[in-house]
């Protein structure tokens, strides 16, 4: 009786090998082109600001590519957005939905939306319209401390800056922001 072969290791994989190996990667680089989208829903309290911005600086380092400086950029993006969300969009109780869009290596794109139940009702006309002025306001001339946060913090660090009126009432803010050269982890 023959002795059992030793198994031997191929050394070149054949070829449906190959062909399901180049189908992984190409499906993981199909993976790093598809957007993760997040959506966090919280209720009109600033107490849940500082858990977002630890969320949105994870977020930002571990799913988008930007640096560590654009982290904290985004951090304060957020917090404007929201802040304005709270005191003038949404009222007490109701809630205000933040979603962030990540395209790794791409983009970054933010959604603030309230539920205009608050002191101030905006139509997203008026908000461009309040932001484009705020644009030509000299930064070191201004006299109020309030009216910097969407012309001098959000649209500056923004490639996209622009508002919609959900139909239910409220204004949805979107941001966007794409990686540039320079700008990476
Ligand atoms: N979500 C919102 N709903 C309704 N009105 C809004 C909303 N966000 C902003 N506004 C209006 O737009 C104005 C400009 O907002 P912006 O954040 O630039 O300045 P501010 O909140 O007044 O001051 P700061 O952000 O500098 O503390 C606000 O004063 C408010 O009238
Ligand atoms: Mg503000």
């Amino acid at each position: 009786m023959e002795d059992a072969k030793p198994s031997v290791t191929k050394a070149n994989p054949t070829q449906a090998e190959t062909a399901s190996k180049q189908s992984v990667a190409q499906k993981s680089e199909k993976n790093m082109d598809e957007a993760v989208k997040i959506s966090i829903i919280i209720p009109t309290n600033a107490y849940f600001m500082s858990g977002l911005r630890d969320f949105t600086m994870n977020i930002v380092r571990n799913m988008t590519g930007f640096s560590e400086q654009w982290a904290f950029r985004f951090q304060s993006v957020v917090d404007e957005l929201v802040n304005n969300a709270i005191e003038f969009g949404s009222a007490t109780g109701k809630d205000v939905t933040i979603t962030f869009v990540s395209r790794k290596g791409k983009s970054i794109e933010i959604f603030v939306a309230d539920t205009g139940t608050g002191p101030t009702k905006k139509t997203a006309q008026e908000m461009t319209a309040t932001v484009e002025q705020g644009k030509h306001i000299d930064p070191t001339k201004m006299t109020s401390l309030r009216g910097r946060g969407l012309a001098q913090i959000v649209a500056n660090w923004t490639d996209v800056l622009e508002f919609k009126d959900n139909p239910e009432g409220g204004l949805t803010i979107h941001v966007v922001k794409y990686l540039e050269e320079g700008e990476q982890l």
